[in-house]
């Protein structure tokens, strides 16, 4: 699972080549099982969720990350022509960048690629085969896909027990707060691809029939909601939310509640200075030792003691 040690060096990536190595493995298996089955439901949910291969070729042209006058040029022509007609332009599908979430598919319902949503996968398998106790949570879910993923995998693993938190403001990043010199200059509040809402998520969840009463949503600022969370242990906690302040607020809150044992996934850790930094001083302000692993070029975990 493993596939490196972070350093400040990029890390080497081994090629997803598009003859994927988890499906070749799956070939290599004798008779049809309910094992072959089930891996092979959770590699296709995961090309589904990230439409990996099936990447859309035209994209809206409201698609846009932040407002500008050709932005709202757009708007105004889909606000005019949209009830039955919907403004798209060509995009260059780039299969490399949706397997490694540097880019997705404009209708992807994750954007974090085959190797986290791997990582992820490798996580909640341990979990249940190891018996480590607690819940699994996504703090900063966007579409939700892999929180899907994660109620997804606990049914195929047979666990019938642990709950799914989904944590997100459901409206986007909140805007750098002034006292946090690490976030200065990280302003996305205005993404407005970034802002998806609580009905938005849930739609996601059903559609793939995962909307159940084992999946909890936590909405509002991290530092509003998951202090007060009811919940008692997590064995995997996948904080996805970019910023310094948002890091820290997930480690701060939810740190003591994973068990040992339990996963500590960070998904910004290699490409966003804040959420390393922050990442660096909770380990170092805790004495945390456990080495931290890269993922993939961004993406990095570590277990706890
Ligand atoms: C990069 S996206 C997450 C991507 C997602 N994990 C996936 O599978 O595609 C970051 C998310 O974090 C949320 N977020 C960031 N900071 C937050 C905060 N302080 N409180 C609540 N939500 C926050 C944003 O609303 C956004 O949905």
């Amino acid at each position: 699972m493993t596939q490196g040690v972070f350093t400040e060096q990029a890390v080497e990536l081994v090629p997803l080549s598009s003859d994927n190595p988890s499906f070749a493995q799956l070939a290599e298996m004798e008779a049809p099982s309910t094992d072959q089955a089930r891996e092979r439901y959770l590699e296709l949910l995961k090309r589904c969720l990230m439409r990996i291969g099936m990447e859309a070729r035209f994209e809206p042209l409201t698609y846009q990350r932040t407002p500008s006058v050709r932005t709202s040029v757009y708007r105004l022509l889909a606000n005019a022509f949209g009830r039955r007609y919907e403004l798209v332009r060509r995009r260059k599908v780039n299969r490399q960048a949706s397997m490694e979430g540097r880019g997705c598919s404009p209708d992807a319902e994750s954007m974090i690629g085959l190797y986290r949503m791997n990582n992820l996968h490798d996580a909640v398998k341990t979990v249940v085969r190891e018996e480590i106790p607690g819940d699994v949570i996504e703090a900063g879910v966007w579409r939700g896909g892999a929180a899907v993923f994660m109620r997804a995998a606990l049914w195929a693993y047979g666990d019938d027990t642990r709950k799914v938190w989904v944590a997100d403001s459901f409206e986007g990043l909140p805007p750098p707060s002034a006292g946090i010199a690490a976030d200065a200059g990280y302003d996305l509040s205005g993404a407005v691809d970034l802002a998806v809402s609580v009905e938005e998520v849930m739609a996601n969840f059903r559609k793939y029939g995962w909307l159940d009463d084992r999946v909890h949503f936590l909405k509002g600022w991290f530092k509003d909601t998951l202090h007060a969370a009811p919940i008692e242990a997590i064995s995997v906690l996948r904080a996805d939310g970019d910023l310094y302040e948002s890091t820290m607020d997930i480690l701060t809150a939810l740190y003591d509640k994973v068990s040992p044992g339990g996963f500590i996934i960070v998904d910004d850790y290699g490409a966003w200075p804040p959420c390393r930094k922050a990442v660096d001083e909770f380990r170092a302000m805790r004495k945390i030792t456990q080495p931290i692993h890269a993922v993939d070029w961004t993406g990095a975990y570590w277990r706890k003691a």
